[in-house]
């Protein structure tokens, strides 16, 4: 395979935290939409996967859940990163996920942007949040540290502003490229069985460009694309570097976490899906992923 030019892509930023310390209400002022009042009991129980367009440039955010039974999500939603918002609710504190998350983060060797949410709140008490986080090893830049800590209020909207910007700020230091003219690779963040539609899953594209029609390898699962969705639902024909992108066709649902590839030849797509899955017929082709 020849060398193809990469060329700038989006940030891709995991919002992390304790539960209800107000990761996705952040992101729906940032996304003006409305997640959070329509969730079940309040909490997040999956990845959400949104690109936003900013004045300097499209951002795509995974949202992950807070709730203690989700660390597995957690985990995988740090390594498909380039940088985290560790969201810590001012009147709260440093509190277990809070702890967890900063253990994603370094474990993956992402840098963390914290947000000091809930700054409306008459308890608000951000320097004890401070004092907290740097007891944790995360320690301002104000003090000679690597992170920004940026007080904020997805109630009112207060210090968001700051916020996209120290994110791209840190973004802009990372140089990150991929190529897009070449074949999609990328993680599948989620995937579902859906009555009617048949497996469904997101996949972040990280390098390539997915297209509709592409042969892709998703774990011990296979398919053409027979359509592509982008978060709000609507069709789309492509998918560049850093864009999650619903995808419809696969044989089968794959595992969240999943490695995905377009490949040319359907043929190999199928074998390496069955031998994944431990059927394999082809001894050669066997012997070669052994
Ligand atoms: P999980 O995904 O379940 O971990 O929660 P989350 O971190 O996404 O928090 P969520 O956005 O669901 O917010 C939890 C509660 O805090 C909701 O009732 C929000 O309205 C409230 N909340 C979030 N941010 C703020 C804020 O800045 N100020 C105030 N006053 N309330 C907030
Ligand atoms: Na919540
Ligand atoms: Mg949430």
């Amino acid at each position: 395979q020849k060398d193809v030019e990469a060329l700038p892509r989006a940030p891709v930023v995991t919002v992390m935290g304790h539960v209800d310390h107000g990761k996705t209400s952040l992101l729906d002022h940032i996304r003006r939409a409305k997640v959070a009042a329509g969730e079940a009991g309040g909490i997040t129980q999956h990845i959400g996967a949104y690109h936003v367009e900013t004045e300097r440039g499209v951002v795509t955010f995974l949202d992950t859940p807070g709730h203690e039974a989700f660390t597995a999500m957690r985990a995988r939603g740090a390594k498909a990163t380039d940088i985290v918002i560790l969201v810590v609710a001012a009147d709260d504190g440093v509190m277990p996920q809070t702890k967890e998350a900063i253990h994603h983060a370094k474990a993956a060797g992402v840098p963390l942007v914290v947000a000091i949410n809930k700054m409306d709140k008459p308890g608000a008490q951000p320097d004890r949040v401070k004092q907290e986080l740097i007891a944790e090893g995360v320690v301002p830049e104000e003090y000679g540290g690597d992170s920004p800590f940026v007080p904020v209020s997805a109630k009112t909207g207060m210090g968001i502003d700051d916020l996209l910007e120290n994110l791209l700020l840190q973004a802009e230091v990372l140089e990150l490229t991929a190529p897009v003219e070449a074949p999609a690779k990328g993680l599948i963040i989620e995937a579902r069985l859906d009555k009617g539609r048949g497996p469904v899953a997101t996949m972040l594209v990280q390098s390539g460009t997915l297209k509709r029609g592409d042969v892709v390898l998703a774990g011990a699962t296979f398919g053409k694309i027979r359509a592509m969705l982008d978060e709000n639902g609507k069709p789309i024909n492509e998918a560049g570097p850093s864009i999650p992108v619903e995808i419809l066709g696969l044989s089968d649902v794959p595992a969240a976490g999943d490695d995905a590839i377009a490949l040319a030849d359907e043929r190999k797509a199928r074998e390496i899906a069955l031998f994944r899955q431990g059927k394999f017929r082809d001894v050669k082709l066997a012997k070669q992923q052994a």
